[in-house]
């Protein structure tokens, strides 16, 4: 469907042209008074030169135009020139009606849908998820809902950190805890194990180990970062380990995303991408693009419009090891052989931005992706504590994913449990949903580049700009809803009829607004716009829902508009909330 602000501004522009001016000053924005009115157009002012004529003559030869409006049922010509509308509630039921019966809800699709890539997540396997690791989840999560639901073929592909250093780190010391294994044997052969020789907590405690003791000893060093280089380089019985840590980590991980509601169509690793990489740095270097720089192969990507100095960008060491970049840059590579992206998202740490800069221009420089294909680094702040510092646990370490979760959990139990009378069973679940519900708002509600504090109290808070606000709205109209029902009437083919009252008609006309939302949060890839949407969505219906008895109607048909406004209105809430990646319980 049709905006209804671009309705309207068909309408406007038809006036102008009526009254002889150009189309193009009938821009029509959302009311800055809302008070004296919904929706405004100040293209008079702007015609006021052109036209060599007062803003305020222009604005009402309009506004003569505006008499026969479909869509408007009052507008005024205002000093200096502003052209105040508001908008006919019969047109707004029907629009309303009309997106109820849309699958869609009135979002219009892209005609023409695009393969977007979202790479989020990027956990590093054998290391637990933690606080760092929430952000990238959440956010992408959300952005890959969201370009899916405008009608792209998304695919979120978790990037696995699975082959650097951490390995070596832990076969080092596993080789010292358990030499009885066989895979530190040059001969060994089996190349499919079977159950690993250690667990997710066991590999949890080596991983932290092994890496605070390299860091004091430096023959141990040594030995892990040989060990790399000979699992990088196919050692059967490193790779043994390595399928095995996978395997445990893998299991683990989707664990954890599974309890966040996150959940990955490729779960592909840097590992996935070296098999690339020979190949492509032959190319690079024998068409030019690479060339040796104080004993590294580097890529130049300075341009000339650059402010500040981008350095190249590095593809392999003097020992002949790649990095970081000639693992992104490989990833492009694949990822352009079998998926041919039309846009590539990657929502990452910003302090990574400078990376990206280098492999984007890197990969468009040297043909890896075609200088069609849109790469877009999305980077997100930190999660402070109250303190304003990265957020640590009490006793002032790192928090672990698992352990916010179930603190968070608690925290929402205890609030449920004192105020309900529930089965302990559906509290425990009811806790678990809203709380979900409250770390994602807590974290979408932001702009993703801005840090954040998060805020354990004002998160669960069932009032404010939170998401238990907005389940807690959620679970207010399906109770109301519910009870209609018992009532034996059916909530089928009911339509909104117009307005009764102010808050009846600013709920409907902030409904009304669910496609363009959607549809500016996609373009500036932007799930905190739909958080902002949804908070005063949900605040215009429970402004109505005080001020109107709605159950208690006598008069039928306005009681049957009231009902159908309330379902429009859920399923706007609801369609939004799933883009942001968490649910409503049915009661709380
Ligand atoms: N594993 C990386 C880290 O922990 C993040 C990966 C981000 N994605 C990427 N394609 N580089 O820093």
């Amino acid at each position: 469907m049709k905006q209804i602000i671009d309705l309207i501004t068909a309408e406007l522009k038809k006036a102008f042209e009526e009254a002889g001016y150009d189309k193009s000053y009938a821009r029509v924005t959302l009311s800055n008074r809302p008070d004296l009115c919904e929706y405004q157009c100040n293209g008079a002012m702007a015609g006021a030169k052109t036209y060599k004529k007062a803003p305020l003559m222009i604005a009402e030869d309009v506004v003569g135009r505006l008499g026969e409006s479909r869509c408007i049922a009052e507008v005024e010509a205002v000093k200096p020139g502003f052209i105040n509308m508001k908008l006919d509630d019969g047109f707004v039921a029907e629009y309303l009606n009309q997106m109820a019966e849309d699958e869609a809800l009135g979002l219009e699709k892209a005609k023409d849908p695009q393969m977007i890539l979202v790479d989020y997540g990027g956990p590093n396997v054998a290391k637990p998820l933690h606080v760092g690791h929430l952000r990238s989840a959440i956010i992408g999560e959300s952005i890959k809902r969201i370009c899916r639901a405008m009608g792209h073929e998304v695919l979120g592909d978790i990037h696995l950190g699975d082959w650097g250093y951490q390995m070596g780190l832990i076969i080092t010391e596993l080789k010292k805890r358990k030499p009885e294994l066989p895979y530190f044997d040059e001969a060994y052969l089996g190349e499919y194990p079977e159950e690993a020789p250690f667990t997710i907590g066991e590999l949890e405690e080596i991983y932290p180990a092994a890496s605070a003791f390299a860091k004091e000893n430096e023959e141990y060093r040594e030995e892990a970062l040989h060990a790399t280089y000979l699992l990088q380089n196919g050692h059967r019985g490193y790779t043994a380990i390595w399928n095995h840590i996978m395997q445990v980590s893998v299991a683990d991980l989707k664990k954890n995303y599974r309890n966040l509601n996150v959940d990955f169509d490729l779960w592909k690793g840097e590992s996935d991408a070296q098999k690339y990489i020979p190949a492509m740095i032959d190319r690079l270097k024998k068409e030019g693009y690479a060339y040796m720089d104080q004993g590294a192969l580097v890529i130049d990507v300075k341009e000339a419009s650059d402010t500040k100095e981008i350095p190249p960008c590095m593809i392999q060491k003097s020992d002949g090891a790649s990095l970081y970049g000639t693992t992104d840059l490989a990833t492009l590579v694949q990822r352009e052989e079998d998926y041919h992206p039309d846009k590539v998202i990657y929502i990452v740490d910003k302090r990574q931005e400078l990376h990206f800069i280098q492999v984007f221009r890197a990969a468009k420089k040297t043909g890896i992706v075609p200088e069609s294909t849109e790469l877009i680094f999305q980077g997100f702040g930190t999660m402070n504590g109250k303190d304003g510092k990265p957020f640590k646990t009490r006793e002032g370490g790192v928090m672990r994913l698992e352990n916010l979760i179930a603190e968070i959990t608690e925290e929402m139990y205890k609030k449920i449990a004192d105020n309900r009378t529930v089965e302990e069973a559906e509290a425990e679940e009811t806790a678990k949903i809203v709380g979900i519900s409250a770390i994602k708002y807590g974290d979408l509600s932001n702009q993703a580049s801005k840090d954040y504090i998060f805020d354990v109290d004002r998160f669960t808070s069932f009032e404010g700009n939170t998401g238990p606000y907005i389940l807690y709205t959620i679970v207010r109209i399906k109770s109301i809803l519910n009870k209609y029902k018992e009532a034996g009437d059916s909530l089928d083919g009911l339509k909104i009829a117009g307005a009764h009252s102010e808050s009846e008609k600013a709920l409907m006309l902030e409904a009304a607004k669910y496609n363009g939302v959607i549809k500016n949060a996609f373009e500036e890839t932007a799930p905190h716009k739909i958080c902002a949407y949804i908070y005063d969505l949900a605040n215009a219906f429970n402004r109505f829902y005080h001020e109107t008895k709605i159950l208690a109607e006598e008069e039928k048909a306005k009681k049957e508009s009231y009902i159908a406004l309330l379902v429009i209105t859920k399923k706007v809430l609801e369609a939004c909330i799933d883009m942001l990646g968490f649910e409503a319980p049915e009661r709380m």
